[in-house]
């Protein structure tokens, strides 16, 4: 795959990690780890609204369909996309556990200037962080449901960064728009399938 030269800056950092609003701590149901397991979140639920239209008014999504044998090459494939992002745009990144759904963050993060550490919020619904942008990680493993009502509480986390949600299932059409959706399968120990659907700009940079 080729390889997308980025530039990482030298940033000052500053990860926030939100508490998680009361009214959706007690409002969301928990997801109990067997039904975690078992993807109970309804897969393929989150509606997507595409933000660009050809003159016949068809979404103008495309699909690219890629293989990463490394952490490493995962990374990349999401430094490319990381690319052609802009705050404010949203990604959602699918996959059973282990597939490289917080790799693929990773890579994100440090191709947009994000040096500290990217994990998985554990205890909060969330990250933000710093870089050349702001980028929010949010993760909805342990949640069964995230109403529109309720998603109006992590607003902070959607204002003026881009944004990458992991199980985004749980939010079921309350999404903001989604500009691309990045599904992670296992091939292999070290092999995975990546499947992106995105607008032709982040088609292009995936391409070849
Ligand atoms: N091709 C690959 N892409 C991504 N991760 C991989 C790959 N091959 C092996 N791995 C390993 O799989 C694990 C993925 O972990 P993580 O990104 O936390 O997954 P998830 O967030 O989906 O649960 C890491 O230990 C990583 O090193
Ligand atoms: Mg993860």
């Amino acid at each position: 795959m080729r390889d997308s030269v980025l530039a990482l800056g030298a940033h000052d950092v500053d990860r926030q990690a939100f508490p998680h609003p009361a009214v959706v701590a007690s409002a969301l149901g928990r997801r109990s780890p067997a039904r975690a397991r078992a993807g109970c979140g309804g897969r393929g639920s989150v509606q997507l609204h595409a933000r660009r239209r050809s003159r016949s008014g068809r979404r103008d999504r495309v699909v690219r369909k890629l293989e990463s044998s490394s952490p490493e090459e995962t990374e990349r494939v999401a430094a490319r996309l990381a690319e052609r992002l802009v705050p404010g745009d949203v990604v959602t990144v699918s996959g059973e556990l282990g597939t490289g759904k917080t790799t693929f963050v990773r890579g994100a993060c440090r191709a947009l200037g994000v040096t500290e550490p990217v994990t998985s919020p554990t205890f909060t619904i969330g990250h933000r962080y710093r870089g050349e942008v702001d980028v929010s990680h949010l993760d909805l493993y342990r949640f069964e449901r995230v109403s529109p009502e309720e998603w109006g509480d992590l607003e902070p986390y959607f204002r003026e960064a881009i944004v990458f949600v992991e199980w985004p299932e749980a939010a079921r059409g309350a999404l903001p728009p989604v500009r691309a959706r990045v599904r992670l399968r296992h091939l292999s120990p070290s092999e995975r399938a990546v499947d992106v659907e995105a607008d032709a700009a982040i088609g292009d940079a995936l391409r070849g």
